[in-house]
């Protein structure tokens, strides 16, 4: 069997290096996550976390927060920790799957768990499960943060939408500005998503599910003040709030 995309070493750097162009709302996407994060947060962990791009934001801007990067991918907790050296002592990297019982790696209460493309790759129970475990580790008043592709209840608006990012993909496959693993990445995420439309998807896939019935998920563990806070095209950041 192939391994997994995001473990091959080439294909992490390839999306370290271009994760700014290939997504067009990258950094609008973190922005939007991190305005929602609580004031003066202790602690913030990082669910799919790669190489570190978002927390390196969050640990610039809050001094004292401490930070926790969880991901299944080797290649991407290296480029992490080659990225996050200089916050040595403010931040620890664990090799888990957001479908695993990661919360005995967590050593305080994580005033938010934040996440961006990541928590689609699992399926909608795997979702479920893994949104729970974050509530179940909040502090009171702490936020569930994930900005992550979601799908428009419109079977022709989602797949008009995967058209138009799949066809920026085809120009930066052959425009020289990824590299060739990335490059070959792109193409096979549009096969996938755009030429096998519609088939099942299975966990690591793009399972992508609405923003509106992600929130259902969070209202229903129990999280309040439940929002998207921003979305835009395949994008959303969706919020939910441990009661106080
Ligand atoms: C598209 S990258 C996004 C990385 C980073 N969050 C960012 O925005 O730059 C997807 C990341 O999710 C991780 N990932 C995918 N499925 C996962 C799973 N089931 N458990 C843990 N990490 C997962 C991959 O290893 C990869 O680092």
């Amino acid at each position: 069997m192939a391994e997994y995309r995001w473990n091959q070493h080439e294909t992490a750097a390839g999306y370290d290096a271009a994760a700014p162009l290939v997504h067009p709302r990258y950094v609008e996407v973190q922005d939007a996550v991190m305005a929602a994060v609580p004031a003066n947060p202790a602690l913030i962990v990082d669910a799919g976390g790669g190489s570190g791009r978002l927390l390196e934001r969050c640990l610039e801007r809050w001094p004292a927060v401490h930070a926790v990067l969880i991901d299944q991918s080797a290649p991407f907790l290296d480029l992490a920790r080659r990225r996050l050296e200089r916050f040595a002592g403010r931040v620890a990297f664990h090799q888990r799957q957001l479908q695993d019982d990661w919360r005995s790696v967590l050593t305080a209460t994580p005033t938010a768990v934040v996440s961006t493309s990541a928590v689609h790759h699992l399926e909608p129970p795997e979702k479920r499960a893994f949104y729970s475990r974050c509530q179940s580790v909040l502090a009171p008043g702490g936020a569930l943060i994930n900005g992550d592709e979601v799908r428009d209840p419109d079977d022709s608006v989602y797949r008009k939408t995967l058209e138009w990012w799949a066809g920026r993909m085809q120009v930066m496959e052959t425009d020289g500005s990824v590299s060739a693993p990335m490059a070959d990445a792109l193409a096979k995420w549009r096969h996938r998503n755009v030429e096998r439309f519609g088939e099942p998807r299975v966990s690591g896939d793009d399972c992508h599910e609405t923003a509106e019935v992600q929130l259902d998920y969070f209202r229903s563990i129990g999280l309040v003040n439940v929002r998207i806070g921003w979305e835009s095209e395949l994008w959303a950041v969706m919020i939910g709030e441990q009661p106080a």
